[in-house]
């Protein structure tokens, strides 16, 4: 097991890519707190844990709400003592052209997906500091890279800012023995690509040289060797999940 003992949260953690690393957690005997927004969402991906025979806490919170995540931090680290791993994968997205992205749209947007990550990181990241170890990993995307394709460029904007906000946060932490990474997924088959349509997927698979859409463990699998001691001298790295759709 090469997680064991380790205390996790992962934001999002209730499904899609939140709960498939997870689950790839729970297996390498971390004790894992999943964070979500939605008790529903929090339920059934319990229910997934439990049905693989592993063990879990839900926790519900809004990644946007300092109040919300403090609570929580504080929490787990008064429980255990520790916090070793951050995985930043809650995030929404909305597809809509420019013109029609109201300012509500950006501000929430960016509140979930780039305010989020900073805040779940600073409410870790002293803890981290003082124990000298731990490992953070963010879902960045590729369309944080190319402006996007089926996402709108609030989306794709917020996504751009956590590659930057990743590389700040490494430089910073990096004295503490303390790795900050990303993933930068492509097409993943989550609830979040359900909105576009078959042959929007379609176009994907054709311009993926693996011909597939990725899964939520093969993102997953990417996350584990980022927090395993094997990628102990791996900091600031934009790594991609993408089937090769995008090559840089
Ligand atoms: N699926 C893809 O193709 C893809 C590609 C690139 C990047 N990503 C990124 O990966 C991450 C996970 O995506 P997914 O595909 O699993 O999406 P998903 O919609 O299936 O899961 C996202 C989770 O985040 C939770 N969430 C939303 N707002 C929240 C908030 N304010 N506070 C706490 N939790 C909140 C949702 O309830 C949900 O459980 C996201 O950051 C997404 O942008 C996904």
């Amino acid at each position: 097991m090469r997680l064991k003992d380790r205390v996790a949260i992962v934001t999002g953690g209730g499904r899609g890519i939140g709960l498939g690393v997870a689950k790839a957690m729970v297996k390498e005997g971390a004790h894992v707190a999943i964070c979500d927004i939605g008790q529903d969402i929090l339920d059934s991906g319990l229910a997934e844990i439990q049905a693989m025979g592993g063990e879990a806490l839900a926790l519900q919170m809004d990644v946007s709400a300092k109040d919300q995540i403090v609570h929580v931090v504080d929490g787990l680290t008064e429980q255990h003592g520790r916090i070793d791993i951050l995985v930043n994968c809650a995030g929404i997205n909305e597809i809509l052209p420019i013109a029609q992205i109201t300012e509500e749209q950006w501000d929430r947007m960016l509140a979930v997906n780039l305010k989020g990550v900073f805040l779940c990181c600073q409410a870790v990241m002293e803890q981290m500091k003082a124990q000298g170890s731990g490992s953070i990993v963010s879902m960045t995307s590729v369309a944080g890279k190319t402006g996007g394709v089926a996402a709108g460029a609030h989306y794709s904007v917020s996504k751009a800012g956590i590659i930057c906000f990743t590389k700040s946060l490494a430089r910073e932490l990096g004295p503490f023995n303390v790795t900050v990474n990303a993933v930068s997924p492509g097409r993943i088959d989550t609830p979040m690509i359900r909105q576009a349509t078959d042959e929007e997927n379609e176009n994907f698979i054709r311009n993926t040289p693996l011909g597939r859409l990725g899964t939520p463990e093969d993102v997953a699998s990417a996350v584990i060797f980022l927090v395993s001691d094997e990628a102990r001298f791996i900091t600031g790295e934009i790594l991609d999940v993408n089937g090769g759709m995008l090559m840089d």
